[in-house]
C-alpha cells in the first residue's frame, strides 16, 4: 500500500455523461470526461494532474513519433451489484508496464502515480463504468518519449497518461483465424514481451491480409521456422486437448505475459484442469485435431477477455471447432466474470477497490 498522493483535479464544467448512451459501446471509441497526465523530466516526475480530456499540443520532432519509444497497458474496472467500483489486477499491469519501460529504455513510473493516479481517476469517473454484462471501463495507461530532437537515443523527457473508455465486447462472435507464415510478430531478443506501440503497428499488415482472406485475425508463428505457435492477434492463445490445456510458454520472450493468461491458468487449475506452458507446434495441433483430441481453442486478453476460435486455417488445412461444445472456455469465462462482478469471494486478491 502506498501513501495517498494529492493529485490536483480540474473538473469539466459540463459532463458528457448526461447525453451519453451506454446502448452501443464499440471497444475504445468513447472516452470519459477526464484524463491523468504526468511528466518525467530528467528522471524526475512532476506536473501530475487530472484534468478535462483534451487534445495534446506536441512538437513535430517528438521522439515517440519518429522512433517509437511508446508503451501502454490495458486494464478494466467493473462495478458490482452494490455499485462499488473495482479495478481488476492493476498491480500486475503496473509490474508489466515497468518491464516494458525497462525494455524500451524508458523510466519506470512510480506506484503512487500509476496505481494511486489510476484509482483517483477511476473514482472521479466511476459513473462511467457500464453496469452491463460483457461491459467495463477500459483503462489505458501509456507513456511516450517527448524530447524534440532527431538523434536516435533514449529521450530525457516522457509523458505518462491514463485515459478511460466505457466499452463493450472486443470480438462479438467466435473467431476465424489464419495461421501466419510470412510475417513475424516477434523473435527471441526482440520486443515481443514488451507492450510497446510498434508491436501493434507492425502487426497490421498481416491482420489486414488475413481479413481480406475472410479471417478475423492471425495466429503468429515463430520467426525462424514458422511452425511454433505464439499469440493470436493481440491475445495469448490456449488449446484444449482431451485431458489438458496447453498454452505457449513465456520462456523465449516472444509473447506477452498476459494478465488474463495468468488468470486463466489459475482458474483452470481450480477447475481441476492442468495447464501445460510449453512450446506447441502447428504440426502437433493438426495431429491432435486429426486424432479427435483437439476440443477447443481460445484467446485471452484484457480487451477481449476469453474469445473462442471456431476455425483455424493452416495452408490448405482447416481446423473447425464447434463453439457450442467449448465447455471449458465457457466455464472459464463464467468463473472469471463472477470474480470480476464480485459475485464470489476474491480468493486471489485480484479485485482492487477504488
Ligand atoms: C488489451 O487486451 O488490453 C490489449 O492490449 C489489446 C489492445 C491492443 C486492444
Amino acid at each position: 500500500m502506498i501513501d495517498a498522493l494529492e493529485i490536483p483535479v480540474t473538473r469539466v464544467q459540463t459532463s458528457k455523461l448526461k447525453d451519453f448512451s451506454f446502448d452501443s459501446l464499440p471497444f475504445g471509441k468513447y472516452f470519459t470526461d477526464h484524463m491523468l497526465v504526468a511528466d518525467c523530466i530528467n528522471g524526475e516526475w512532476k506536473n501530475i494532474e487530472i484534468k478535462p480530456y483534451q487534445p495534446l499540443m506536441l512538437d513535430p520532432a517528438l521522439a515517440a513519433l519518429h522512433y517509437g519509444q511508446s508503451i501502454f497497458e490495458g486494464i478494466k474496472a467493473y462495478k458490482d451489484a452494490a455499485g462499488e467500483a473495482f479495478i481488476f489486477r492493476p498491480y500486475d499491469n503496473f509490474r508489466r508496464f515497468n518491464q516494458s519501460a525497462s525494455r524500451m529504455e524508458m523510466p519506470e513510473v512510480p506506484e503512487e502515480i500509476f496505481i494511486e493516479g489510476m484509482r483517483q481517476l477511476v473514482e472521479v469517473e466511476k459513473d462511467w463504468i457500464p453496469a452491463k454484462a460483457e461491459h467495463s471501463l477500459y483503462i489505458r495507461p501509456f507513456m511516450f518519449a517527448t524530447d524534440a530532437v532527431l538523434g536516435v537515443k533514449p529521450s530525457d523527457t516522457y509523458k505518462f497518461m491514463i485515459l478511460l473508455s466505457p466499452t463493450g465486447p472486443y470480438y462479438a462472435a467466435p473467431m476465424r483465424i489464419y495461421v501466419e507464415e510470412v510475417y513475424t510478430r516477434a523473435a527471441p531478443g526482440g520486443v515481443g514481451n514488451a507492450k510497446n506501440a510498434g508491436n501493434y503497428g507492425g502487426s497490421l499488415r498481416a491482420a489486414v491480409e488475413a481479413k481480406n482472406k475472410g479471417y478475423d485475425q492471425v495466429l503468429w508463428t515463430d520467426a525462424h521456422e514458422h511452425k511454433w505457435l505464439q499469440e493470436v492477434g493481440t491475445m495469448n492463445v490456449f488449446f484444449v486437448f482431451n485431458d489438458k490445456v496447453v498454452t505457449p510458454s513465456l520462456e523465449e520472450g516472444t509473447i506477452l505475459e498476459g494478465v488474463t493468461r495468468d488468470s486463466a491458468i489459475t482458474v483452470l487449475g481450480e477447475m481441476g484442469i492442468k495447464v501445460e506452458e510449453r512450446r506447441i507446434s502447428i504440426d502437433e495441433l493438426i495431429e491432435a485435431y486429426k486424432a479427435g483430441k483437439l476440443k477447443e481453442a481460445f484467446g485471452t486478453g484484457t480487451a477481449a477477455t476469453i474469445s473462442l476460435i471456431k476455425e483455424l486455417r493452416y495452408q490448405d488445412f482447416v481446423i473447425e471447432i464447434d463453439p457450442e461444445k467449448c465447455t471449458t472456455a465457457h466455464e472459464l469465462k463464467a468463473r472469471l466474470t463472477a470474480i470480476r462482478n464480485n459475485e464470489v469471494p476474491d480468493r486471489h486478491g485480484w479485485m482492487f477497490k477504488v
